[in-house]
């Protein structure tokens, strides 16, 4: 048996030019990696050391065969609960399992089924207000489907409509993100509390989210008393209503406060994030968005999409899986082993740090033949059948798999298809299209794109 400080990787005396190359590029600096080292790469940094990994079987083996082992780790772990504190993204154990059992019965099938004449009605009149830039000057639709991906989130999970605040709560969600990423790439971290800039300004946005926050708490908690009996119609509800099954205590307003900041981060910042690589790809795909529009006629005929239509649009579905297998929003997770463990050949010490890159996973030629192609006929049942199931890591996997990732499929098929029964998007070709990998991968620059009606 290997010990890990004997897998491949850069020497730590190369630690300035690793840094260098982090700092340039982090996905280029992981893809990198994995091109020179294989599967298993340790990467020295500082007084730190990752272990990236890439083989599906050393995924599955992490994240679902010996999860119990693993935990999310601290070195990352700690700035995202500085943002969302203790919630079912940043807690472990029976916590974190009791927080899971509570609000997996909003995800299910028929629960998310009920929520697609919301989805619908609130991406038609925010695509409404789109209209002022028909035939007009080119516009980043980025930052609108940004603000359909907030305004959807808030009102199927929350009930509520956060139209007043959605410029507010996508400005200072877009400065926590990117402070929490800058501090999670950067080796060397100086304590939140010293008064940075930087610290300021994340501190002055966490202020305004909360405003946000406490303020559905609020609304819904009045609501609540008014009228308990209602039936459970979102997340937020099953939240207000959970009670300690030993003490019989509800949730406090700080736990209350940490799941809906974590939902409603996590539920609008990956999807958007998609979405606009979604828009981009077809709108440098002609033949894939001519499919597309094809799809929507035959199945929709001009209508909504209803939960009956829904599941037959597969090619629009394949074109979301394809989007998010070649622009993954999550590019990188993380864990740590607790105890002692075997993985493949190598013995791996307790608090081994391991980081899983989805852009990478996804540019294995093993599974993808091709990887940079745009090509949504991967994701036809046989192709998906054929490969293993951790070779597309967009979600992860495992008991903490993504809890959202059916509610955001569904969201993304139903905006896609809304927006090109409207629209047509014409992308502006010098327009530079780069990455920013922040807590969501994103494209810098936004997406400029002119607008015209399209065809009936
Ligand atoms: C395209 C959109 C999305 C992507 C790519 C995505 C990706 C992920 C990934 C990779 C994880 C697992 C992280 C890990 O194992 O460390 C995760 C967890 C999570 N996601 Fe998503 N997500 C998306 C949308 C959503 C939506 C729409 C919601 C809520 C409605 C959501 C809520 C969560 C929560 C609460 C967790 C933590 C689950 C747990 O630990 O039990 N996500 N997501």
């Amino acid at each position: 048996m290997k010990s890990l400080r004997e897998a491949p990787g850069p020497k730590a005396t190369q630690l300035f030019s690793m840094l260098r190359a982090l700092s340039r590029n982090r996905l280029r600096f992981f893809e990198g990696l994995w091109r020179d080292y294989g599967e298993v790469v340790r990467i020295p940094l500082a007084n730190k050391q990752l272990i990236l990994i890439s083989n599906p079987e050393h995924l599955e083996y992490v994240l679902r065969k010996n999860y119990l082992n693993y935990r999310k780790a601290a070195l990352f772990n700690k700035e995202r609960i500085y943002a969302l504190g203790g919630s079912l993204l940043t807690t472990e154990g029976p916590h974190w399992l009791k927080q899971r059992k509570l609000a997996q019965p909003a995800f299910k099938k028929d629960a998310l089924a009920q929520l697609v004449d919301d989805m619908v009605a609130v991406t038609v009149r925010d695509l409404e207000g789109w209209a002022p830039h028909l035939d007009g000057a080119p516009f980043d639709v980025a930052e609108d489907l940004t603000a359909i991906a907030i305004n959807v989130a808030s009102k199927t999970l929350f009930g509520v409509d956060m139209r007043p605040a959605t410029a507010k709560v996508r400005e200072a969600v877009g400065v926590i993100v990117r402070g929490g990423a800058e501090r999670m790439s950067s080796v060397f971290r100086l304590p939140v509390a010293i008064p940075t800039p930087r610290h300021q300004r994340i501190k002055r946005a966490l202020k305004t989210l909360d405003e946000v926050v406490y303020g559905v708490i609020r609304e819904r908690r009045a609501e609540e008393q008014r009228d308990g009996d209602a039936p459970e119609r979102d997340v937020l509800t099953r939240l207000l209503r959970a009670q300690d099954p030993e003490t019989g205590a509800s949730m406090s307003d700080t736990e209350l406060r940490d799941e809906v900041a974590t939902f409603l981060i996590a539920g609008h910042e990956s999807t958007a994030a998609s979405l606009a690589w979604t828009t981009w790809l077809l709108g440098t795909h002609p033949e894939a968005e001519a499919r597309v529009r094809a799809e929507l006629a035959e199945v929709l005929g001009g209508e909504a999409p209803t939960v009956e239509t829904l599941p037959r649009l597969d090619y629009t579905r394949r074109v979301v899986m394809e989007s998010l297998r070649l622009y993954p929003p999550s590019w990188l997770f993380d864990r740590e082993s607790i105890e002692a463990d075997t993985l493949g050949d190598y013995a791996v010490p307790p608090r081994t740090v391991f980081c899983v890159v989805p852009w990478i996973q996804h540019r294995d030629p093993t599974w993808w033949p091709d990887p940079e192609r745009f090509d949504p006929d991967r994701f036809l049942p046989e192709a998906i059948k054929a490969r293993p199931t951790f070779s597309y890591a967009t979600f992860g996997g495992g008991p903490r798999r993504c809890i959202g990732d059916e509610f955001a499929i569904m969201e993304m098929v139903i905006v896609i298809a809304l927006m090109l029964q409207r629209y047509r998007l014409s992308v502006v070709a010098e327009h530079p299209v780069e990455l920013l990998p922040s807590i969501a991968l994103r494209p810098l620059h936004g997406v400029q794109v002119t607008l015209a009606r399209a065809e009936p």
